[in-house]
């Protein structure tokens, strides 16, 4: 890196290894790594001062909003070059400059490559706050924009639903016959009859709606092959020969017709519907099975509460949960790409990078690098770090960092 010496002392584990811990502005240090590491960064997470007005521990958060709005303005400038062309940014943000960081974000991206405004919840409205006047702020923003959105490359993601989709309420009773002879029940009546009892009302009486609720869940996920939902198929928008299978199932209701598509799942239709299975959307997570629903741009599923210890290393009001950064590494990058945070902190990018096995770059000013996030990914280096995503993503240990200063 031009301008910066490798420092050995700070450096850690595998000595062969790529990823680079910079001491330094991030303005100086951007500059620097241009020559490298132009459109090489898969993914870029910028998580700068919020401008809350407070004075931390480790660095003052207080500054004018024209102030704010340039620095971070040349920050998505100095970052906008090393994003690789297929890659994304992610800005994460509170609300008092979240109108600047769309303004700067827009204008360094351009407006038609802001994929996503994500809401990430961080709190809820408990204790002192739900006092206040207004209503009571309990959300981040994450701006997530592509480098071109044309050539984005993006896993979609899933997130695990709380309790069963009552959709799925029906039970398949003889899956081992060909399907002209299935025969459906209601699933709850059939739960209920497992348990001993003669009916879903007399089930839900003994042992309580809420518990039988959860029950019944638990008994769908575990025979999701044979859990089904009905729903009506869009016949504008199948094919020819799709349309003639759901022509005929509605002419024979009783039946339930097959249809093989080659390259596609057989299409299976009953009374001119098509039979899904809860199979299909179950899912493990966090080594549980859970029935799953696509992303959307409101996250309350990942909590903040119970992070102030993740990694080893406290730094309250900034850190960032373990959970938040998989999922935007898992969304935009795949083992092997650069990652890239600017605003290191506590090193929180950095370790689930390491954890996920991708090359990461973190940048970090403060003396806090040296208090929290290098110890932090030695730790998680040397495998001692169980926290965060740790057995997520079934990290022991390895690998190593270099520092430059
Ligand atoms: C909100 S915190 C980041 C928290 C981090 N995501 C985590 O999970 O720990 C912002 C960080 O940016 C750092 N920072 C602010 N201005 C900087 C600059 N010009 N160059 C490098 N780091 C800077 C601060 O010292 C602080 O550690």
């Amino acid at each position: 890196m031009p301008g910066f010496s490798f420092d050995p002392a700070r450096s850690y584990g595998d000595p062969a290894s790529e990823n680079l811990v910079v001491h330094a502005d991030h303005l100086v240090a951007l500059a620097a790594l241009a020559p490298r590491f132009t459109g090489q960064v898969r993914c870029a997470y910028v998580d700068p001062p919020y401008n809350t007005g407070r004075a931390f521990a480790e660095y003052d958060d207080d500054c004018d909003p024209e102030t704010w709005r340039a620095r971070t303005l040349a920050l998505l400038e100095a970052t906008h070059p090393l994003v690789a062309s297929d890659g994304a940014l992610f800005l994460q943000i509170g609300d008092r400059e979240l109108g600047q960081a769309l303004e700067a974000g827009d204008r360094v991206f351009g407006r038609k490559n802001r994929v996503s405004l994500i809401t990430v919840v961080r709190s809820a409205a408990t204790g002192h706050k739900a006092q206040n006047l207004g209503p009571v702020n309990v959300s981040d923003f994450i701006v997530m924009y592509a480098r071109d959105r044309a050539r984005l490359r993006a896993v979609p993601q899933v997130k695990a639903r709380v309790g069963l989709d009552p959709a799925y309420s029906t039970w398949l009773e003889n899956p081992a016959d060909p399907p002209k002879r299935w025969r459906y029940a209601p699933l709850a009546r059939t739960f209920a009859r497992t348990l001993g009892h003669a009916s879903t009302v007399v089930a839900t009486k003994a042992l309580g709606r809420a518990v039988f609720r959860g029950e019944l869940a638990r008994f769908a996920l575990a025979n999701r092959e044979r859990v089904v939902r009905f729903a009506q198929p869009r016949y504008e928008a199948v094919s020819n020969e799709a349309r003639a299978a759901i022509d005929r199932s509605r002419a024979a209701p009783e039946p339930t017709f097959v249809l093989d598509r080659p390259g596609y799942k057989c299409l299976f239709l009953h009374h001119g519907d098509r039979v899904l299975f809860l199979a299909d959307k179950v899912r493990e997570i966090d080594g549980e099975l859970a029935q799953v629903e696509p992303l959307t741009n409101v996250w309350d599923d990942i909590r903040f509460q119970g992070i102030a210890g993740e990694g080893g290393v406290v730094f309250p009001r900034n850190k960032k949960p373990e959970r938040l950064m998989q999922r935007l590494l898992a969304m935009t990058s795949e083992p092997g790409d650069w990652v890239l945070d600017p605003c290191l902190g506590s090193g929180t990018t950095a370790a689930v990078a390491q954890k996920m096995q991708r090359r990461w770059i973190g940048v970090e000013r403060g003396g806090h690098l040296d208090t929290l996030a290098l110890p932090r990914l030695r730790r998680v280096i040397d495998g001692l770090d169980d926290s965060g995503v740790t057995r997520s993503c079934g990290w022991s240990g390895g690998g190593g960092f270099r520092v430059h200063a």
